[in-house]
């Protein structure tokens, strides 16, 4: 099996593991149609009929400014945007296609004003690039392509065209990506399908030579781990689920990794999805994987018009105002130590640099909620979004005292108000001793 040139730079993750939330962008032709980015696959359809899309694309009111504002104040510390998504249209001025944003009625760039603002409100900035392509001339046609199921085309076009060509096209274009845009710190390549038949995996994009393109440029970019390439990703990248439990690399230590979501199950914009996560899940999903060692990159699909969508909007503002007093519980936080766990629908997130342990509270329980192992070892503890006094009752003899009768030697009681306090996902900060 390809290993990766263990000379080769790796990716910065400290900054990574320190910031757990990214806004993803995915933004494209897609948002036009409006029923999911994988729109030319689902419905098979051909060049010529996707061409309305190009033709028509005009987001008069782009401005990244307010997307950038509005990751900003919902907590998040880095952003990644499909410069191409599997469409194959690239929102910059790419030298090696006509395919892009440029040479639309709209006509601008779309990259550069997006690196630009969201730097301007001090996040880290990534790019997404799509290893797949619906649109370039020289790639070969696989099972995920739009014009898989029509066997005669795909036998005719395939004896003509050449693969490599498009692995040279990716290296080009990656290379335009590091280089014209000041230091980019994500790079998220997506995706291999290698087994699947009619598949494609490191042999079909050339993993090895573009991640060589990759580190030549930009030596400790992020990368992903979907290059089909062992040991080249710098990140593990679950999709659409929550892990069960703290990821382990292949030699069993914990991985650096990112759970990319969706607010609503497509990625682009989809105007009549109904399935939208209500904000208490998506906190639950940014602790839940904090608790496991793992950041949220959690997507955005603009509109057309170049906004983000109303409904998004909505979450981010309630994700913002929770991370606003709790973010805390977040940032340069990670699993807490094996010897505490959690009580029942409870998360511990832990700074070991600050020594203080936060217990998130998804269900609330009447009066008191009894922490394992962790008798004498709180020092003070309280509400983390208003700082006020959470009572600590220790073990006493049961025979005296009948409100501790069934706690078990080693527990420590925390004293809760009967009445949830008024914020969405409550949580306790404990000063560890
Ligand atoms: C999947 C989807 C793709 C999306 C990606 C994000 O691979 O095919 O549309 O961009 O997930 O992780």
């Amino acid at each position: 099996m390809t290993e990766v040139d263990a000379a080769l730079p790796k990716g910065d993750t400290t900054w990574f593991v320190h910031d757990r939330f990214g806004m993803f962008i995915h933004w494209g032709l897609y948002a036009l149609p409006a029923r999911h980015e994988w729109v030319k696959r689902r419905e098979k359809l051909t060049d010529d009929e996707y061409r309305k899309y190009f033709d028509h694309f005009y987001p008069d009111l782009y401005d990244p400014r307010e997307w950038a504002l509005k990751a900003k104040e919902a907590g998040m510390k880095y952003v990644v945007l499909t410069a191409k998504h599997h469409e194959g249209f690239c929102l910059w001025d790419s030298k090696f296609t006509d395919y892009k944003a440029t040479n639309t009625k709209w006509g601008k760039d779309l990259l550069e004003p997006y690196v630009e603002a969201f730097r301007a409100e001090g996040l880290r900035v990534g790019f997404y690039y799509s290893l797949l392509d619906w649109h370039h001339p020289e790639y070969t046609i696989d099972c995920h392509h739009p014009r898989y199921e029509d066997k005669e085309y795909v036998a005719e076009q395939n004896a003509k065209r050449d693969q490599s060509k498009y692995a040279k096209y990716m290296r080009d274009q990656v290379k335009e990506l590091l280089t014209e845009f000041g230091q980019i710190d994500v790079l998220w390549f997506d995706f291999s399908f290698a087994h699947c038949e009619d598949g494609k995996g490191r042999d079909d994009w050339e993993s090895e030579a573009l991640l060589e393109v990759v580190r030549e440029h930009a030596p400790n970019v992020i990368i992903d781990n979907r290059l089909d390439l062992p040991g080249s990703g710098d990140i593990a990248t679950p999709e659409q689920h929550q892990p069960i439990a703290q990821i382990l690399d292949e030699d069993g230590n914990p991985a650096v990794w990112e759970a990319c979501q969706t607010f609503s199950g497509s990625w682009g914009y989809h105007r009549d999805e109904q399935s939208w996560k209500s904000l208490d899940m998506l906190l639950w999903m940014l602790v839940d994987g904090v608790s496991k060692g793992g950041n949220l990159l959690l997507n955005v699909g603009p509109t057309a018009r170049g906004e983000l969508d109303y409904r998004a909007v909505d979450r981010l503002d309630g994700m913002g105002a929770w991370m606003r007093v709790n973010g805390r519980s977040i940032y340069g936080c990670g699993p807490a130590p094996e010897a505490f766990p959690a009580p029942p629908d409870c998360r511990y997130t832990y700074n070991a640099a600050a020594n203080r342990l936060y217990l998130h509270l998804m269900a609330w329980p009447f009066k008191a909620i009894h922490l394992e192992n962790m008798s004498g070892k709180v020092e003070y503890a309280q509400f983390l979004h208003d700082a006020s006094e959470v009572k600590l009752r220790e073990r006493r003899d049961p025979v005296h005292a009948n409100l501790n009768q069934a706690t078990p030697e080693g527990y420590l009681t925390l004293e809760l108000p009967t009445v949830k306090p008024s914020i969405a996902l409550p949580t306790i900060e404990l000063f560890l001793r």
